[in-house]
């Protein structure tokens, strides 16, 4: 069985390591007392990786998205995007740094309901020049949407609308992108067009984090994390078998 928890190697994070997390922890105060919903951590990611975060509801992949993303600092531990020791950083700093290197795609879409397609995909521009306007209409053509720019999300379909925060999240041509079950609430099809164009932003070198509770073995070249309680369990690109029994002795 080859299930092991990935520890860091070297003091120092490489820039070519996309992302590196040691000894992270985040804490929720709720009524109930507190909760570790990531508990020590330790994760890197290369660039150019494509890795599959998965794990039961409640194990923590949001959290760990959103650490990764800057959008939530650990109450412990070390954060390093492209080297960066992010958790060092104030909030605008890691706004600034996330607008610049860093797409979300949520599994809500977090579109505005109140601007159009275009103007949706927009948002994420620093400022909305020729340029900026003529990559967003790019990217809606290139996910089918030439025909919807002017529509707002109510007059779209979940897959559209996912379609819409993907050209959002890649308008700044990211280096990393966070998916948090973009495929969750779509058909085959819009689900075929997402994960094709994650495939296309792997394939130009950029780096994916994906959440998914997608339960099958893993695409050849992708590697899995799994997550149990907030813990890694790492499994070997088509281990999952193996790892789907570590989580049932542990859960
Ligand atoms: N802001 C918060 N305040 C309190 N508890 C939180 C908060 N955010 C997350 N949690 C708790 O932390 C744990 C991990 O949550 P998280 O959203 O990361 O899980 P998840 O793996 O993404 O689950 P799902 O698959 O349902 O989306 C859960 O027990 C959750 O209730
Ligand atoms: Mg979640």
């Amino acid at each position: 069985m080859t299930v092991v928890s990935q520890s860091t190697a070297g003091d120092i994070p490489s820039a070519t390591r996309a992302v590196t997390l040691r000894g992270v922890v985040k804490s929720f105060r709720s009524a109930r007392g507190t909760i570790d919903a990531l508990s020590d951590v330790e994760l890197s990611v290369n660039r150019g990786e494509f890795v599959e975060v998965r794990g039961h509801s409640g194990a923590g992949k949001s959290t760990l998205l959103a650490l990764v993303g800057g959008l939530a600092q650990p109450s412990r531990g070390e954060v390093f995007v492209f080297g960066e020791p992010i958790h060092q950083w104030s909030a605008a700093r890691r706004a600034a740094f996330r607008r610049d290197h860093v797409g979300f795609v949520f599994q809500l879409f977090h579109l505005l309901p109140y601007l159009n397609v275009c103007e949706n995909v927009l948002l994420a521009a620093t400022a909305v020049t020729p340029a900026s306007r003529q990559r967003a209409l790019a990217l809606l053509e290139e996910l089918g949407l030439s025909d919807r720019l002017t529509h707002r999300p109510a007059q779209l379909s979940a897959g559209e609308r996912q379609r819409v925060a993907l050209a959002r999240a890649l308008l700044n041509d990211p280096r990393l992108l966070l998916a948090d079950e973009p495929t969750g609430n779509l058909d085959a099809e819009n689900a075929a067009i997402v994960m094709g164009r994650l495939e296309r932003f792997q394939a130009e070198g950029g780096t994916v984090l994906l959440v998914t509770h997608d339960d099958r073995a893993a695409q050849a070249g992708r590697r899995v994390i799994r997550l149990v309680k907030g813990r890694v369990v790492e499994a070997d690109p088509g281990a999952s078998v193996a790892s789907e029994s570590v989580e049932r002795e542990t859960d």
